[in-house]
Parts: structure tokens; C-alpha cells; sequence
């Protein structure tokens, strides 16, 4: 009986999909508590490839309940997208998921509010999905916003999207210089979304403490990654909400004493997509290997993902925010037959050392990585299970990863597919 998070460690991508969905054969609950359908979580079972957006990636396991958390952003139309493409695929998505009352909608004004909000900022735009994720934050936080439990009440709803829109069109219109929205046919098209999620809805608030106080195992699903949380990433480009460990608390409805573990999830080496600083981006044919042999191109945008050596300053700082009690290193395979291996240790700013993350944007901006430098390994690691069947230098590689972080590997993930993995420790 245990609660356990996985959260990404970097800038999302980590493969916490793949940790998800192997950790939920012990788990009886899994649950998102934050972010909304810019995540794609990527699980690989045999010859057959599953990318969760919005629903936790313990669905394909029959017997385990899926929670959507209030602390997450909910695009009905990709939801019941989501769930139809599932179902067609003969997994079971029924009374399995639930989705919290407190949830916030993603309406279509969002998504337009993200995409003319990115156009106007051209050159200094974030990078983002698209998909209305960071104005949809923002009128949960004007409260101005409409949750799930609001499909459930035809006349509330209708006055929400009314109210809301006597602001939104003035501003399409006017500052963006765009079409406005017509509320009812908002309406109507939400209608429908209610009737095809109204047997999900729920209280899950007191399932996932209920769960807990029933001693079953809950695992709590990380979206995005700690440098892109709203408080402790490189804001401004960042998402709109906290993907951190403590984002869980708030938004699955949980109390931190009830938190057992907190796994980060560490990718061996480093990915970003969209703006804004990475310090230790490659340009040159290592971060191109890097890229294609790690197919490195976004599950939700397509994007190619920006590559780059481990960063471990960042990763202390994960450790640090995230009370991190271990961690998953995937995709050590993408490293294989690597002459030469990097590790950055800290960063160089007009003659200073930084081993800190620094909370000046300026300096993260233009500092330069301190590198630390290993030999890489010759043989294959990929779908290896035991640790002392690793070649030395990858051996080497991890330990030294321990040290520089200071917590130690419980998982080391040597492949997509589901049991391509190195465990340690038992998270449940
Ligand atoms: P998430 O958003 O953190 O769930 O990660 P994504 O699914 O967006 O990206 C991770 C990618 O790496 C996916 O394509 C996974 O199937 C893949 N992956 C995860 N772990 C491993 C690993 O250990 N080795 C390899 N080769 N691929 C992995
Ligand atoms: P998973 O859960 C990687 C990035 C976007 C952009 C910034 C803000 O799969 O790890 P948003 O649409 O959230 O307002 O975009 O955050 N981003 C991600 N990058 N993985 C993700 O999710 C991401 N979700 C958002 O690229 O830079
Ligand atoms: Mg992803």
C-alpha cells in the first residue's frame, strides 16, 4: 500500500508514459493531476503503440481505475476522441474512468485565445501546443472558468459561456482582430460532449482518499516536466500549471502525508520542445543521432524535440522541488555505441560557477554548460534487465548520474517496449 507520483525531471518526454504503464501492474488507481491533452504519454506493448493524452496511462490495464484530477484541463471533443480510439482498439474504457467535477473545460475560444496569443508574440512566442491549455488556466484562475461538473447543469452552463463571452469575443475581435464565438452553438456542441461523459463524471476527490484509506496502491501521472512547471521552470516558457510533485496534492484532492514516494523521471540525456533557454543543446551530427535514433519528434505536436547532453544542475534542482525519492533513467539505449559521453555539472556566467539552477533568466539564457566527460560504451544495452549485464561504462555512466543528483536509480529503462527495463526498487 503505497501513493506514489511520477513526475518528469526535465522538460517533459521523459517516458514517464512507459514507467506509468509499468508500474500500474501493481497499482489498483492511477490518476492525472494536471496539464491536459498538450501531454502525450507513449506506451509500447509488444508490437503495438498507444499515446495517451488526457487519460492516465494505466488504461490498458483492465482492472485499475483511471482518474482524470481537478487539476486538470479537459478538452471534451479530444477526450471522447481519446476514448473511441481505445475502445476500437479493444481496450476497455468504461466505468474505469472517472473524471473529477472540479476539472476545468477547455472551450474552443481557448484554443483560439493560444493561437492568436502566440501569433501576436511572433518571435518571442512559447512554443506551445495549441491545444488552449494556458487560457484555460487563466480563467480557472479569473474564475471565470466552467468545470466538468457544469455539463452536468444545461442552465448554469449556458450562462458561463454567455458571461464569458461578452469579454472573449470583445477581445478576439478587437485585439486580435479575429471571429468571435456564437454561444449557442458552443452550447449545444457541450450538450452533446455531457451526454457521452456524463457516466464518468464523479467525485474523485474521495475515490483516490478512499482508495488510500483502503489501503490500495495509487499512483499519481506527471504530465509536462518540472522545468516546464508554471513556479519552477524557465518561465515564461513554461506551461500553465504545476507539474511538479506538489501539483498532485492539489490537483488529485490528496494530502501530502498520504504521499509515499516520488519517482522523477530522467531521460539520459536531454529534450526540449518549443522556446526558450536549453544550455546544453547540441548542434551538430551527435545531437542529429541523438534525435533520430531516440525518434525525437513530439507525440502530441510532431514537432522534432531540440536534443542535448544530461543536464544535472537541472536535475538537482528536480530533486530538490520534487522531494525526489528516485529515479527512472530511460532511454539509455539511445546512447549506445557513443564514443564519448557528456555530463554537464554546472554553468559559467561572465566568470562565475553556477551549480544551482539560477532563477535570473538572463543567466540560464546565456550561461555556458561545464562539462564533465565519460567514455560511451560499445555493446548493445537495449531491452537489457539486469544492471551487472550492462556494459561497464554504463555501469559507470549511472552511478555517476547518482552521485551528481544525490539520489540513487530505482528503474533504468533500456527500451520502449513495456519489460525493456532495470529494476531496483519496488516503488509499491
Ligand atoms: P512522456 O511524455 O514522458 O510519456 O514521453 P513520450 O512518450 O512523449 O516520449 C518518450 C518516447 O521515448 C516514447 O516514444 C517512448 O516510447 C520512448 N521510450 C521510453 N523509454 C524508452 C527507452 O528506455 N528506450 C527507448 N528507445 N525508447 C523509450
Ligand atoms: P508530456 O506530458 C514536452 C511544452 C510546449 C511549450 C510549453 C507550453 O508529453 O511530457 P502549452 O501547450 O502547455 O501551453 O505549451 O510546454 N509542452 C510540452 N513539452 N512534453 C509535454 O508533455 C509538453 N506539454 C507542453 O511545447 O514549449
Ligand atoms: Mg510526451
Amino acid at each position: 500500500m503505497a501513493t506514489v507520483i511520477v513526475v518528469g525531471a526535465q522538460w517533459g518526454d521523459e517516458g514517464k508514459g512507459k514507467l506509468v504503464d509499468y508500474l500500474t501492474h501493481k497499482a489498483d488507481l492511477v490518476a492525472r493531476y494536471q496539464g491536459g491533452h498538450n501531454a502525450g504519454h507513449t506506451v509500447v506493448i509488444q508490437n503495438e503503440k498507444y499515446v495517451l493524452h488526457l487519460i492516465p496511462s494505466g488504461i490498458l490495464h483492465k482492472d485499475t481505475i483511471c482518474v482524470i484530477g481537478n487539476g486538470v484541463v479537459v478538452e471534451p471533443a479530444a477526450l471522447i476522441d481519446e476514448i473511441r480510439g481505445l475502445r476500437d482498439r479493444g481496450i476497455k474504457v468504461g466505468d474505469n474512468l472517472l473524471i473529477s467535477k472540479n476539472a476545468h473545460l477547455i472551450m474552443p475560444y481557448h484554443i483560439a485565445l493560444d493561437n492568436a496569443g502566440e501569433k501576436m508574440r511572433g518571435k518571442k512566442c512559447i512554443g506551445t501546443t495549441g491545444r488552449g491549455i494556458g487560457p484555460a488556466y487563466v480563467d480557472k484562475m479569473a474564475r471565470t472558468g466552467i468545470r466538468v461538473g457544469d455539463l452536468l447543469s444545461p442552465e448554469i452552463l449556458k450562462e458561463k459561456i454567455s458571461a464569458n463571452l461578452r469579454n472573449i469575443n470583445f477581445l478576439l475581435k478587437n485585439l486580435y482582430k479575429s471571429g468571435g464565438f456564437n454561444s449557442r452553438k458552443i452550447l449545444n456542441e457541450y450538450i452533446g460532449y455531457a451526454k457521452i461523459l456524463k457516466k464518468h463524471i464523479a467525485d474523485t476527490d474521495l475515490i483516490i482518499n478512499n482508495a488510500v484509506a483502503a489501503g490500495k496502491n495509487v499512483l499519481l501521472e506527471g504530465a509536462q516536466g518540472t522545468l516546464l512547471d508554471i513556479d519552477h521552470g524557465t518561465y515564461p516558457y513554461v506551461t500553465s500549471s504545476n507539474s511538479i510533485a506538489g501539483g498532485a496534492c492539489t490537483g488529485a484532492g490528496i494530502g501530502p502525508t498520504r504521499i509515499t514516494k516520488v519517482l522523477g523521471v530522467v531521460k539520459a540525456y536531454t529534450t526540449r520542445v518549443g522556446s526558450g533557454p536549453l544550455p546544453t543543446e547540441l548542434f551538430d551530427s551527435i545531437g542529429e543521432e541523438i534525435r533520430m535514433k531516440g525518434g525525437e519528434f513530439g507525440a502530441t505536436t510532431g514537432r522534432p524535440r531540440r536534443c542535448g547532453w544530461l543536464d544535472t544542475v537541472i536535475l538537482r534542482h528536480a530533486a530538490t522541488v520534487n522531494g525526489l525519492t528516485g529515479i527512472a533513467i530511460t532511454k539509455l539505449d539511445i546512447l549506445d555505441g557513443l564514443d564519448k559521453i557528456k555530463i554537464c555539472t554546472a554553468y559559467r556566467y561572465r566568470g562565475k560557477t553556477y551549480s544551482h539552477f539560477p532563477k535570473e533568466s538572463d543567466i540560464f539564457e546565456k550561461c555556458t554548460p561545464v562539462y564533465e566527460e565519460m567514455k560511451g560504451w560499445k555493446g548493445s544495452t537495449l531491452g537489457i534487465g539486469e544492471f551487472n549485464k550492462l556494459p561497464l561504462q554504463a555501469q559507470a555512466y549511472i552511478r555517476r548520474i547518482e552521485e551528481l543528483i544525490g539520489v540513487r536509480a530505482d528503474i533504468i529503462s533500456t527500451g520502449q517496449k513495456r519489460d525493456e527495463l532495470i529494476l531496483l526498487r519496488d516503488q509499491f
